[in-house]
Parts: C-alpha cells; sequence; structure tokens
C-alpha cells in the first residue's frame, strides 16, 4: 500500500520560514509524501532526506527524482544526522522534519513481521539495526523482557507476559507470539487481548529499533543544527514519543509554535485510520 502522509497541509503550512528558500532534513522521508509537499510550497529549498529503510529510499528515491539534485536521500538513521551533515560541508539548517513511526509499506510487508495481524517472521526491523524481535523474545531473559514491555507500552500485565514468554520459547512467528501473549492474561483481561498486544508489538518494536533513545538523540542535534529562526516539526504517534518531544521544546533553545499538539481532522482520520493517534508539535530555535 502508498504510504498517505499525516497531517500534509498541517506540516507544510508550518514552515514558512521556509518561503525564501533554504535546506530542509527529511528525517524519515518514508514514501516522500512531506517532502513533496514541501518542494512543491516552496519552490527555492534543497531537501536531504534520510530514512534507515533501503525499501524507503528506493521508493522516495523514484517519487521524487523529478526534482533533480534538490532532492538527495540517504539511507541513514536520523541519529547520524550531525555526521551526514558534516559530510556535505553544512552547518546548520532552515527546517528539520521527522514523522516518526512507521510507513505503511512497511507495516504491510508479512515478510516484516510488524503486524500481529498475519503470520509472518518475528523481525521489526526497520533497518540499520543490531538485533530484531527474534533476538528480542528469544535471547533476553525475563526481567529484560519486562522492562521493554513495562517501558515501552505501559502495559500492567507485563511481568506474566514475560513469563509465559520464557516458558514457550522458541518463539519465531508473529501468530505465535500473539498466542502466547492471549495465553498468559487472566480470563477477565481476555476481551481485551488485541489492545494488549497492539501494545506490545509496539513495546517490542521501540527495542528492536531504539527508537526513543534515537529520537532523544535528534532532538539534541537539532539544537546545534537548526538557525536561529529555524523549524523543527516532529509527529509522534504515542504518548511516549509525543512526552520525550513535548519536554525537548521547553527546553530555552526552542519556543513553541504550535502551543498545544495539531492533531488530525475528522476528515483525515476517517480517510486514514493509520493517522488517527498522530501529534505535531513545531517550534522555532531562538
Ligand atoms: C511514517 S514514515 C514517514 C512517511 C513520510 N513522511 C511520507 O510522507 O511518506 C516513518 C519513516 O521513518 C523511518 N525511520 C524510523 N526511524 C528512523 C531513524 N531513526 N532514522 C531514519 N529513518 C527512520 C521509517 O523507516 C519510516 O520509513
Amino acid at each position: 500500500m502508498q504510504h498517505t502522509s499525516v497531517l500534509l497541509k498541517e506540516v507544510v503550512n508550518g514552515f514558512e520560514n521556509l518561503q525564501n528558500g533554504g535546506i530542509c532534513v527529511d528525517c524519515t522521508i518514508g514514501g516522500g509524501g512531506h517532502s513533496e509537499g514541501l518542494i512543491l510550497k516552496y519552490p527555492d529549498i534543497s531537501i536531504i532526506g534520510m530514512d534507515r529503510d533501503p525499501q524507503a529510499v528506493r521508493i522516495a528515491q523514484e517519487r521524487l527524482s523529478r526534482f533533480g539534485p534538490r532532492i538527495r536521500i540517504f539511507q541513514r538513521s536520523f541519529s547520524d544526522l550531525d555526521d551526514l551533515l558534516n559530510e556535505f560541508g553544512i552547518e546548520k539548517v532552515d527546517a528539520i522534519l521527522a514523522d516518526l513511526g512507521l510507513s505503511s509499506f512497511q507495516i504491510d510487508e508479512v515478510e516484516r513481521g510488524f503486524s500481529f495481524k498475519r503470520s509472518g517472521p518475528l523481525d521489526m526491523r526497520m533497518g540499520l539495526n543490531d538485533r530484531s524481535a527474534l533476538d528480542v523474545i528469544n535471547g533476553y531473559d525475563a526481567e529484560e523482557i519486562e522492562r521493554v514491555i513495562h517501558d515501552f507500552s505501559e502495559e500492567r500485565f507485563a511481568k506474566r507476559i514475560a513469563s509465559s514468554i520464557i516458558k514457550k520459547r522458541p518463539i519465531t512467528t508473529t501468530d505465535k507470539l500473539v498466542e502466547v501473549i492471549f495465553s498468559s492474561l487472566p480470563s477477565y483481561a481476555k476481551k481485551d487481548w488485541k489492545k494488549v498486544v497492539t501494545r506490545v508489538f509496539q513495546a517490542i518494536r521501540i527495542e528492536v529499533n531504539d527508537e526513543l533513545t534515537n529520537l532523544r538523540k535528534l532532538l539534541e542535534i537539532s539544537k546545534g543544527r537548526l538557525k536561529i529562526g529555524g523549524r523543527i516539526a516532529i509527529i509522534s504517534f504515542h504518548s511516549l514519543e509525543d512526552r520525550i518531544v513535548k519536554y525537548a521544546f521547553k527546553e530555552k533553545e526552542f519556543i513553541p509554535i504550535t502551543k498545544k499538539p495539531v492533531i488530525p481532522s475528522d476528515e483525515e482520520r476517517i480517510s486514514n485510520p493509520r493517522s488517527r493517534s498522530s501529534k505535531l508539535r513545531i517550534s522555532e530555535r531562538v
């Protein structure tokens, strides 16, 4: 499935500081939709695009090739932004965008094991990873698995689920993991099993891809790399991410452009259900 960009109009309008051109970093270029929207609205900008996923890099390159060298795309993690800018001799940029979470084509590809709705191998790597979900589920000890589930999903049955995983190993497929999570729940909680499974999958994905650490690194790097008056926009998809962004934007280097997080309109939520949990925060470097 093609990826539909979330909060596209809101992101594009939020970077009004790009009206006279400038350099924009799209840290999560994915299917290329936000970058395309930005370059169409602000034709004098150039974009440095990044994605850790080689498939996203290929898709975005194809979609955006018509803009020639004004958009350059690299397979890198945004936690490497300092190194990438150093390689180009760029000191400061005018805009930084990160649209966190997954591209639709990543979720839809059974082989990548992100979705619990169909059986696939336990993988969940976005690209450039040291470990996969298979390593976490079958290699971590009970305390570590409990910590991952508890810290990254705030799931109250984390301990039960972790001990059940240890007993039922090896677990190599998504459907086996779903079965193990379901069987670990007390009977009164079984009716909500889908919510629990969604949370546990999210927690494992965050661990596999080191998502919160990378986000913290990006926010720190941004302070040194944004010009005064430059803007940063982050779209998050769950409260752990949003909390990190919210507190970073309260630091003295930033003033908020969005007082409250921007959320999708009813129309967008209906036409693109994957936008439902998204929150956009924009800040300006002062
Ligand atoms: C929601 S999608 C972005 C969609 C894009 N904004 C669009 O309009 O098509 C998120 C993308 O971020 C990428 N990603 C996640 N963490 C990353 C990281 N640390 N560095 C680079 N890319 C990352 C994922 O591989 C995924 O393709």
